[in-house]
């Protein structure tokens, strides 16, 4: 595995590759990395000729300033998970590599109606954030191809939209893929790490709630199943955010089940001061 630092040098490298006609994929991540970013660089490692993953904690996307500053960073174990994984070219780029001419200069995206629900309604700044660190590590590393999470849904969409806002200039491909979860199906994430013992066991409660949204589709009115996962929620010491259902092709928020649509649970909930998230497809 090859590691880089600096724009300069790791695009030398990938475009002496490129001319030699080899497809890079492309996996982002902020490190503390687990299981579910390696399954991205596993699946890269199938897809394409080299993997590229970048680790760099991206400060315009945390609209809480306590989060940003108790993100977890485990530089070490990072580099010797992405070994393990076979990932090829690692990046670790520093704030004046990814924002070479300040923070607020990049350019602001329109992301429209995705801006303004679930986390883009919640977290004011976080996909503009978003856009603006994806945008420009695509623009240093010109993928191929490009893998995310599923865990992060509405993301791959503000990321798709991305795509389509830059004319996609590297005819980069995303690729979604599966959440991957512990044994008591909590989704893995680098915040997990934050969860004290007791509020870690009390964290599944939030898969629990969207497999019992599946189960009850065919049967209950939303806005009862809404109300009791809300309840089973806070009685778990959460503060809930939302309990929604949406339209899975373009999240329209739904007010109750549809069959004739694709669907999707989205969850986001506070326990003590760590946020999660998670979804599940319903049909
Ligand atoms: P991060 O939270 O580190 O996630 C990096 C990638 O890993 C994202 O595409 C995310 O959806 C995926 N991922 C996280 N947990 C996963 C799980 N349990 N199963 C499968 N995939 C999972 O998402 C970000 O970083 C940042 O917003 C980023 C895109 C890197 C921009 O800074």
């Amino acid at each position: 595995m090859i590691i880089f630092k600096t724009e300069a040098d790791i695009q030398n490298y990938l475009s002496d590759l490129r001319l030699k006609g080899k497809s890079i994929g492309f996996v982002p991540t902020m490190g503390a990395l687990h299981a579910g970013h390696g399954s991205l660089v596993i699946k890269a490692k199938d897809e394409t000729d080299c993997v590229v993953c970048s680790v760099f904690v991206n400060p315009t996307q945390f609209n809480d300033k306590v989060d940003f500053e108790k993100y977890p960073i485990t530089r070490e174990a990072d580099l010797a998970l992405l070994l393990e994984w076979g990932c090829q070219v690692a990046f670790f780029p520093d704030v004046e590599d990814v924002y070479p001419n300040g923070m607020n200069a990049g350019s602001e995206f329109d992301f429209g109606y995705l801006n303004t629900i679930l986390e883009g309604e919640k977290r004011p700044g976080h996909f503009q954030g978003v856009g603006q660190v994806v945008s420009r590590l695509l623009d240093i590393v010109k993928p191929s191809d490009l893998f995310m999470g599923q865990k992060d849904f509405q993301q791959c969409m503000v990321i798709q939209k991305l795509l389509e806002l830059k004319e996609n200039p590297y005819q980069t491909k995303l690729h979604i893929c599966p959440t991957v979860r512990d044994a008591d199906g909590l989704a893995m994430s680098s915040r997990n790490k934050l969860l004290s013992e007791p509020q870690r066991t009390l964290a599944a409660t939030i898969y629990q709630c969207l497999v019992s949204i599946q189960s009850k589709q065919s049967t209950d009115s939303f806005s009862v199943v809404q109300r009791e996962c809300l309840d089973l929620l806070t009685n778990k010491d959460f503060i809930p955010e939302y309990v929604s259902i949406a339209d899975a092709n373009n999240l329209s928020l739904l007010e109750d089940f549809d069959a004739k649509r694709k669907m999707v649970a989205l969850i986001a909930a506070k326990i003590g001061s760590v946020r999660l998230i998670d979804n599940l497809l319903l049909n």
